[in-house]
């Protein structure tokens, strides 16, 4: 077991959490605002796609990770979160553009209205759980004075 996460695990963990931020602060219907929904479709794809990365890599690294604890609820709301948005736009629209590129989507009959909610419901249940688990990282470090916020930090020893 080592003092830090292993450098892919914490690029994976950041770039993550920046992509969420985006995904937050973009939020809205990307069919109607064009620019940033277009960003947000990106973000909330790309967090989609990290989550796959992110296993691999707690996979690869198991031996190496210092906190091993399965972050489970994180784990599927990152999954759910961007599933029922992308749920929620295949009941918007029926064709997408990405950066030029056709988003595939699926044709159903679902309540839109239900989906859109429950997809904004937990971005922003979200939001509060990444609230608690920094402020958890902060009391960590300057209450308890241990090393798990050190553990994801890339410079601090
Ligand atoms: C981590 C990823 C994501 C987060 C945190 C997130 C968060 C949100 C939030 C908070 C809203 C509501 C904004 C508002 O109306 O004030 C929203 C709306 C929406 N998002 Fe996402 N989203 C994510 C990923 C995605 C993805 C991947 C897609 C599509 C492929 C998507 C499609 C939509 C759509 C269509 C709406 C409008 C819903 C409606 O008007 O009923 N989102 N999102
Ligand atoms: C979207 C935002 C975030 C998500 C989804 C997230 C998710 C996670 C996950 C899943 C882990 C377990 C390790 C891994 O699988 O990579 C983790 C660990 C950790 N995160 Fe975050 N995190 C976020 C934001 C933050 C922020 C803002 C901070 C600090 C202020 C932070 C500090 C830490 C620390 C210190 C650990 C190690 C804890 C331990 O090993 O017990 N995270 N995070």
């Amino acid at each position: 077991m080592k003092n830090k996460y292993p450098f892919p695990v914490m690029t994976v963990h950041w770039l993550t959490f920046l992509l969420v931020v985006l995904a937050y602060i973009t939020g809205g219907d990307p069919t109607v605002h064009l620019k940033s929904g277009e960003l947000h479709v990106f973000a909330g794809v790309s967090v989609f796609l990290l989550f796959f990365i992110r296993i691999i890599m707690i996979s690869i690294y198991k031996k190496d990770l210092p906190h091993n604890k399965p972050m489970s609820k994180y784990q599927k709301t990152l999954f759910l979160i961007p599933v029922l948005g992308w749920f929620t736009l295949s009941g918007l629209t029926e064709s997408y553009q990405l950066f030029g590129v056709n988003l595939p989507l699926i044709s159903n009959s679902w309540d839109v209205e239900i989906i859109g909610e429950t997809h904004e419901f937990l971005g922003n249940f979200f939001m509060v759980l990444i609230g608690l688990h920094a402020l958890a990282a902060l009391i960590h470090h300057y209450v308890l004075k241990d090393n798990v916020l050190k553990s994801m930090l890339y410079f601090k020893k």
